[in-house]
């Protein structure tokens, strides 16, 4: 396999570095716009050197963003080019694009690396849907959120306080919305989902909140009560039809959920026949993230293609109910729902997913939380 490899930042330079020994696969040119030099790679700003060289069959996509990731990538693949990427942004806006382009061109695209980092997640919903119907994907999967709200609950740092330190041991970014807004694990929990049903669901209709309003009360309310707050991407095909979500939940303190600590990641599957498989592990960082593309290449010289075929466009109708604790201002709609208070914030009945979701667009400051079924 000769690769052409697209940046050669964090996960770039971890995919060269682990490539270099082996036999079956060399990083043969690689895309960058740094002045590096390495010993047995050309090294170019041109991607369509990349493009036109025939020798290089496989691209490896680890620029990130959605442009010009989503025009270079096509381009490989309409150029025949198998394509291996870790930009979870891209395959989740694209996948109606990519993904029946794939299944016309009979190329392998695999993106293992873009859930879950270096837990093989996507790799073993693709082994477990051939054997049985997956009912829920669920599961802590953004390192970022993980470390602030594991920061609030044991050491009692404020939000701000918590960031900065994620900031400064490098688990977040300098601008970490996509992390705390909930957009990444959005990006993952449709992949998740398309690639566990074998749909495509239609985004538009998957509800996302963050963890950027929470305060130091909202934890101390969680903890006099016994919980842990996560922030969780699930999505579930059930009778009444497909839910799917991010949003901050709840979990009682002795579940796997609250014990998850600093960055890493806990990502569940419940199948028919299975039950309940959870996965846990370093969600990002050089080279967890690098080893599952490398085993994505392994896949693609195996000839394994995509891990599902490409499904319909499905709707999302979030008709599940849950109870929800909400922080905000009070309104007619909160105030019907109200079944208790815990400390500055509410504890609503059970609630369709979907509804609290919209009232939440009207009231961007507030902040919830799901509570645990049967709470
Ligand atoms: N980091 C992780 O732990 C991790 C884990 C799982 C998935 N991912 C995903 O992997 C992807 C890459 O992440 P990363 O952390 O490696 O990002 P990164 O460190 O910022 O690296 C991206 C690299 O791509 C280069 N680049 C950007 N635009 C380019 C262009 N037009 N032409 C050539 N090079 C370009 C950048 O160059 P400049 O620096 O010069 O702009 C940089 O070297 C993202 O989609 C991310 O979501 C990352």
């Amino acid at each position: 396999m000769r690769i052409g490899l697209l940046g050669f930042g964090v996960v770039g330079r971890g995919v060269y570095e682990l490539t270099a020994a082996r036999e079956d696969m060399q990083v043969a040119k690689v895309v960058c716009l740094e002045d590096v030099t390495l010993p047995d790679a050309e090294v170019t700003r041109d991607f369509q050197s990349i493009l036109n060289d025939d020798s290089i069959d496989t691209v490896v996509e680890a620029m990130g963003g959605l442009h010009p990731a989503y025009e270079f990538v096509r381009a490989a693949m309409e150029a025949g080019k198998h394509i291996v990427t870790s930009n979870k942004a891209l395959v989740a806006t694209f996948y109606d694009e990519l993904m029946p382009l794939a299944q016309e061109k009979g190329l392998s695209f695999r993106c293992t690396a873009a859930v879950g980092g270096g837990i093989g997640w996507l790799s073993e919903l693709e082994r477990s849907r051939r054997a049985q119907k997956l009912e829920q994907v669920r599961g802590i999967m953004n390192g970022t959120c993980n470390y602030v709200l594991d920061s609030m609950a044991r050491l009692g740092l404020d939000y701000g306080e918590a960031l900065k330190q994620a900031q400064s041991l490098g688990y977040a970014e300098a601008n970490p919305s996509t992390d705390v807004e909930g957009i990444d694990t959005w990006h993952k929990t449709i992949l998740s989902a398309n690639v566990a049903f074998g749909i495509s669901v239609n985004r538009e209709q998957v509800p996302v909140c963050g963890i950027d309003k929470i305060l130091a009360e909202d934890v101390a309310a969680f903890a006099e009560h016994g919980m842990v707050c996560k922030l969780i991407g699930a999505a579930t095909r059930g009778e009444t039809g497909i839910s799917a979500c991010v949003q901050p939940t709840l979990f009682a303190k002795g579940t796997l959920e609250a014990a998850v600590p600093a960055n890493y990641n806990l990502i569940t599957f419940r199948g028919e026949s299975s039950g309940i498989m959870s996965f846990y592990g370093q969600g990002a960082g050089r080279y967890p993230t690098a080893y599952n593309v490398v085993q994505d290449c392994v896949d693609l010289l195996e000839g394994k293609g995509f891990y599902s075929p490409y499904g319909e466009k499905t709707e999302v109708s979030n008709q599940e109910e849950m109870c929800y604790y909400v922080r905000g201002e009070e309104d007619a709609w909160l105030a019907e729902h109200t079944r208790e208070h815990w400390g500055s914030g509410v504890i609503t009945d059970l609630v369709p997913v979907q509804q609290i979701h919209s009232w939440r667009k009207a009231h961007p400051n507030a902040f919830l939380a799901a509570l645990p079924e049967g709470e």
